[in-house]
Parts: C-alpha cells; structure tokens; sequence
C-alpha cells in the first residue's frame, strides 16, 4: 500500500480536565475529499488543529505524508483555512499575496496571483487595503493566499461559512476543481448538503470519537442528518 496522506492512530487530546478527542483513528488516502461531521464541541476543529501540527496530541501519533506534521518538508504541502485570516489589514490584497508568495518561493507570482483573485473574484478590489474588506471578501482571500503555493492537502474548518449564495458556488467550484488536480481535501462543515456533494467520504466524530466513517455515495444528507443529528432535536422539541 502506497503511503497515505494522513495517519492518524489513536490520537487523544485533552485540555486539562477537557476532554477534545479520544483515540482517534483515521488514514486519509492521497486524492481523498473527506469531510469531517459533528456537532459543536464535538472536537473538530482540534483534530484539524493536531494534523496542521498547530496543536499536539495528548497521546497516539500522527503522520502527515509519511512525516511528523511538523517536519519542515510538511510545511507546503499545507494549506489550512480558518477561522484566523492570515492577512494584513493594513496591506492592499495584492500586497497580503506577494508577501505570502514570496515566503514560498511561488514562481511566476504575478501570473499566480491574478489568476487566484480572478477565482475569488477579487480582482476589482485588488488594491484596496484588506481592513476595508466585507467578511465574505475577507475570507475570499484567505482561500487565495491558502492555495498560493499549490499545497498538497488542504485543511479546511468551516470554509463556506459567512459567504453569500454566490461565493458558494465559486468556492464548491475551486474546490472540485482541487480535487481533480489530485489533491487530499479535508473539510469540516454544518452543512450536509455541501458535504454530500463534495466529499468521497464521511467522518462522524461525536463525544471526541469517530463514531462513523463510510463512503458518501452509499448515502444522503437526510440520511446522515436522520440517523446522527436529530435525536437531541426531537427530545427538544417534544
Ligand atoms: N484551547 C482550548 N482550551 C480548552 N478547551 C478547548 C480548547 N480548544 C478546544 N477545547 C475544547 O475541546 C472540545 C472540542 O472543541 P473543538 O473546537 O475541537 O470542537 P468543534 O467540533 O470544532 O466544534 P464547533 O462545531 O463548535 O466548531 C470542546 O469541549 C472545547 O471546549
Ligand atoms: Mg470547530
């Protein structure tokens, strides 16, 4: 078996007394979309945090590409993109992209960087300084600056939220559009829909566990939102 682009073995992490995550197990093949379910608190964002090497595991191990996530040779084979911007309000969109494609030794970077912000429909704002963006436009850019340097595996936490109906069907694009180019996508989201058309496959981690990994074609949003996401919703409103 050729060497995944995650593996992850039995990874626990704690804050304190705060249990986040509990002997996670998850191999992500290169090429894969798998998207990342759960509700609020559920420790999502922390196994993301844990596989950008942002945070470390309590206990169990991580590789990334056959390497400790903090390995330097990780380091642009990376994109994550939160809810933490990475951009300088203070410096033009043009300007906030050169800078991070200077540190990566992106080449061709003017073409690069019209070619992103055309993606994220930007380019009519593109000398205006960041801090006097719309949130949506905000986050637009930091899905530019993220794909910059043409990374391998793509963390995504809630990339769709705040965006109009519009830029998500631009980012829905891109995103497939990165997924054809070959690249292992993990995404976490709310919206079940999105993620059934994104994904090859689905996660479910609910009280800090993988309760459920299967592939997304054998299923459907109702589906998942019937049998994982609506049992506390009857009990309230009974
Ligand atoms: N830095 C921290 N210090 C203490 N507790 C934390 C910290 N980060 C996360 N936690 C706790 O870990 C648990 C998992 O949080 P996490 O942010 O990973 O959830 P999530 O699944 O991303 O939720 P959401 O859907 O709301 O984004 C929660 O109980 C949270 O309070
Ligand atoms: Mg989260």
């Amino acid at each position: 078996m050729s060497t995944p682009a995650l593996d992850l073995l039995d990874v626990s992490k704690d804050f304190g007394r705060i249990i986040a995550l509990r002997k996670v197990a998850l191999r992500v093949e290169l090429g894969e979309f798998v998207s990342i379910l759960g509700r609020n608190g559920a420790g999502k964002t922390t196994l993301l945090n844990i596989i950008s090497g942002i945070s470390k595991p309590s206990s169990g191990k991580v590789e990334l590409f056959g390497s400790d996530p903090s390995d330097t040779v990780n380091k642009s084979k990376l994109a994550v993109i939160s809810h933490e911007m990475f951009l300088y309000g203070n410096l033009t969109a043009i300007e906030n992209l050169e800078y991070y494609a200077r540190i990566y030794k992106v080449p061709n970077m003017k073409e690069r960087i019209e070619s992103l912000l055309h993606s994220v429909e930007l380019t009519h704002r593109r000398f205006d300084l960041v801090n006097t963006y719309s949130r949506g436009m905000t986050q637009r850019l930091t899905i530019a600056r993220a794909l910059l340097h043409e990374p391998q595996l793509l963390l995504l936490d809630e990339p769709f939220t705040g965006l109009d109906q519009h830029a998500i069907g631009m980012l829905t694009k891109l995103l497939l559009e990165q997924k054809r180019q070959g690249r292992t996508i993990l995404l976490t989201t709310h919206d079940l829909h999105i993620a059934s058309e994104l994904s090859d496959r689905y996660v479910i981690i609910e009280k800090h566990q993988i309760t459920h990994n299967g592939p997304m074609k054998d299923t459907s949003p109702e589906a998942i939102r019937k049998k994982y996401f609506s049992i506390d919703t009857e009990v309230a409103t009974a």
